[in-house]
């Protein structure tokens, strides 16, 4: 009977590798024939460890399981699927899972991430093969027309992007994953690297082959040893059964990949500075333009992607453009795995199409908060993304819905706070963080930031709050227009709506006043 322990690196800090040595000793003990299969977490977190059993009515689910409570789910007959209080019934139809539309995250849970043979028998490599049949001007049409938009956070075209890189005249050209998954928060990269590593891999061959490049890197952060250990394993394996390497599934093309450890700063997911990094400087941002796309790494022409938007690839390869257009709203296309964090009861990975609101998202999927305090505001796209207040939790998640009202969608990442939150404390933290992490090259980021947390202060303190007040709108409004790069660029998003819809934290009877 095989029974599915996930070996994500949620799962193992919730004690999921305990669970596994119990399941193996107490079925050894019973001599009860178990066959353990570490699969990827499905993206359930406060299920987590979350334990499968293959029934013939399929898989059930029991979480969170711990150690000891294996000895009593085994004597209950957790191996024919058995009742208990651990149990979810059928995984599928738990409604967290069962109400999302899992495009790209299909396999996840589902699989071994390691297993070529899992790989192949739910889709694996359909995207490529009919990418090598089709040839590159059509692969870049085909990516054109799905409407995928860059799922890092930027939310530019991906085709658009292939089609710069494909129309390069170079000897050389690159492929780069940007796996540097730095928003607090989020975790949608890293549940790809460990869960479903082979999904990358052909995505970024299917962008090889597009643009005509032969070498490609993965930046992977390197808080993540997990998903470099997997995604450096599934690359081995690949290259070893002729997926990649010399002969791109025994065609003519090549296309070697390698993994670099990423730097440990946030602004090496700024993709200039990550460029910088994997040339072994140190990740300061470069003045754009040239664009990547025609002088990226080594100088060269190349496609730069984050491993959402490549892991997007292969689906819309395997299925035809027109499958993926169909999921979405306005000119955001097909699905975001949107991430739930921070102060929520059910926390995990909800992929969606386009268009469903925070509002469903964070009380229909999140359950509130985990508190049971009422929530007071919703941080969208990351440490550098707005704070979205009550008043707009219907609108759609859509890009330019977002940016009608001055916020992001970003990479996804939600993450809730409660009624104890103070709006002004985490204002002053962006201002903080951006101190912390700018590169230094341009002075609206280097500077302001640091002049940012003293005004904030000087407001806390209430020395001329009004003017102060003030002179924080101006210094984000400098930040925001003269930055280099999104790093001081967005740093006012956060600190600005936080003024915005929560002026009382910052002592102010209403924005008005300003
Ligand atoms: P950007 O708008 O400058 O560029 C987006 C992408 O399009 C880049 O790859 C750029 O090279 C490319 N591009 C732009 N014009 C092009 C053209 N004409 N032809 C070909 N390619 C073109 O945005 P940027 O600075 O790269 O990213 C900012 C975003 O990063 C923010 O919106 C934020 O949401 C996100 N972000 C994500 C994080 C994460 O952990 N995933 C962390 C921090 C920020
Ligand atoms: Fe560097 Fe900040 Fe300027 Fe970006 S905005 S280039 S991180 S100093």
């Amino acid at each position: 009977v095989t029974v599915y322990v996930p070996r994500d690196s949620a799962a193992l800090a919730l004690g999921a590798d305990a669970v596994a040595a119990a399941l193996q000793a107490g079925a050894a003990a019973r001599q009860l024939p178990v066959q353990l299969v570490r699969n990827s977490s499905r993206g359930m977190f406060w299920l987590e460890p979350l334990v499968e059993v293959a029934t013939p009515a399929g898989r059930i689910a029991y979480g969170p399981v711990a150690p000891q409570d294996v000895p009593g789910l085994l004597d209950a007959g957790l191996l024919q699927g058995a009742a208990h209080a651990l149990c979810l019934g059928p995984t599928e139809q738990i409604p967290y899972l069962a109400r999302q539309e899992r495009l790209t995250f299909a396999r996840m849970g589902v699989t071994d991430p390691l297993s070529l043979a899992d790989y192949e028998a739910h889709g694996g490599w359909q995207g490529l093969d009919r990418a090598l049949a089709l040839g590159a001007a059509a692969v870049v049409q085909e990516v054109q027309s799905s409407g995928l938009r860059g799922r890092g956070g930027a939310a530019f075209p991906t085709g658009v992007k292939w089609q710069t890189v494909a129309q390069a005249q170079a000897a050389q050209k690159y492929v780069v994953c940007n796996a540097d998954e730095g928003d607090s928060g989020t975790f949608s990269d890293r549940m790809v690297l460990e869960g479903d590593p082979y999904m990358l891999i052909e995505g970024m061959t299917i962008a090889a082959l597009a643009v005509g490049a032969t070498r490609g890197y993965v930046y992977v952060r390197a808080e993540y040893p997990h998903a470099v250990a997997a995604l450096r394993e599934a690359m081995a394996r690949a290259t070893a059964a002729g997926v990649i390497g010399a002969h791109v599934r025994g065609s003519a093309s090549a296309f070697h990949l390698e993994v670099r450890k990423a730097a440990g700063a946030y602004v090496c997911g700024e993709e200039t500075a990550m460029l910088e990094s994997i040339e072994g400087k140190r990740g300061i941002v470069r003045a754009k333009p040239p664009l990547p796309a025609l002088q990226g790494l080594f100088g060269q022409p190349t496609v730069i992607n984050n491993v959402i938007s490549f892991a997007s690839v292969p689906l819309i390869l395997a299925r035809g453009s027109a499958f993926y257009r169909d999921y979405g709203m306005g000119r955001s296309r097909g699905t975001l795995p949107f991430q739930l964090a921070g102060n929520v009861l059910r926390g995990g990975l909800v992929e969606k199409a386009f268009g469903l609101s925070l509002r469903e998202l964070v009380f229909d999927f999140g359950g509130g908060t985990r508190s049971g305090r009422p929530v007071k505001a919703i941080q969208v796209g990351g440490p550098l993304g707005a704070y979205v207040p009550p008043s707009k939790w219907d609108e759609p998640l859509d890009y330019e819905a977002y940016a009608a009202f001055g916020a992001v969608l970003g990479h996804g990442g939600v993450v809730v706070h409660d009624d104890s939150a103070d709006m002004a404390r985490l204002a002053r933290y962006a201002m903080e963080f951006c101190a912390l992490e700018s590169c230094g090259k341009c002075t609206p980021c280097r500077i302001g930031s640091t002049r940012g947390v003293e005004v904030i202060d000087r407001v806390l303190r209430g020395e001329h709050r009004l003017q102060q007040a003030q002179l924080l709108r101006d210094l984000c409004d400098t930040m925001l227009h003269s930055s280099l790069c999104a790093m001081g660029g967005m740093t006012p998003y956060p600190v600005l709506s936080a003024l915005e819809h929560y002026p009382q934290d910052f002592g102010l009877a209403a924005t008005q006043d300003l």
